[in-house]
């Protein structure tokens, strides 16, 4: 199966006092999913967004959410981020944060969105892998998370190409962190089919076309490999 490539929108990098605007300058251009950076001044050396602004976000647009928390204890917050966002959402939470990875993919689950979790760029893929079966999406971080902006750390791609290996049929792989044209075919490659953005298209003088050139290249990534596949 041709894996699909989705793009999704960090709006971390927009203009937070524009953000209707932004958004729907990525909605226009076909985005598949707005990623929204949950930081929690604990877990990261960060602070962001909360459920509040979640449910702002749920008002303007019909695009699915992604929810990244980097949220120490996720099982605390899982159900007010569920009831901000809604049925279908997307959430993600990290292995570092929590000593109750299962449970917090039961709370996601029984309310109604998809699970997924997520590894630092120093923590080991074996941490997830026994939770491939119960989750629809594992997120590998390609920078340290806390801020945009960063430069992609290429040394975790191997652990993009082990997840695919292992994962279910059809699972999706994001990647997040430091994306450009030039990582973006790098992670494409070793497996990712969901490609989180914040730079590369908010920091951009034409977020539509980012986008725009952002899907062609890991499309045609993925064409090539299925070409490879049947002309071996
Ligand atoms: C980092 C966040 C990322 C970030 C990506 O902690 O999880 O989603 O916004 O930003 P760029 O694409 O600029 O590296
Ligand atoms: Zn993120």
């Amino acid at each position: 199966m041709q894996r699909r490539i989705k793009l999704a929108a960090s709006i971390l990098a927009a203009n937070p006092v524009r953000l209707e605007e932004d958004i729907k300058k990525v909605e226009m251009a076909g985005i598949d999913l707005i990623h929204i950076d949950v930081m929690d001044g604990h877990f990261v050396p960060n602070i962001t967004m909360g459920p509040f602004f979640v449910e702002g976000i749920k008002r303007i647009t019909q695009v699915p959410l992604d929810m990244h928390l980097m949220i120490e204890h996720p099982e605390r917050y899982v159900n007010v981020f569920a009831d901000a966002a809604g049925e279908g959402d997307l959430i993600t939470f990290h292995i570092e944060a929590t000593k109750k990875p299962g449970e917090v993919v039961s709370l996601i689950k029984s309310a109604g969105l998809k699970a997924s979790v997520s590894l630092n760029p120093d923590t080991p893929t074996g941490l997830v892998e026994d939770l491939l079966d119960t989750i629809d999406m594992v997120l590998v971080m390609s920078v340290n998370p806390g801020f945009a902006g960063q430069r992609f750390i290429s040394e975790i791609l191997p652990k993009i190409a082990r997840l695919r290996s292992i994962a279910p049929e059809g699972m999706d792989i994001e990647v997040d962190g430091g994306i450009t044209t030039e990582t973006i075919s790098q992670a494409v490659r070793q497996g990712a089919n969901v490609i989180v953005a914040a730079s590369a298209i908010f920091k951009t003088n034409d977020p539509c076309n980012a986008i725009k050139t952002l899907r062609q290249i890991a499309e045609q990534v993925v064409r090539e490999e299925c070409h490879h596949r049947i002309n071996g």
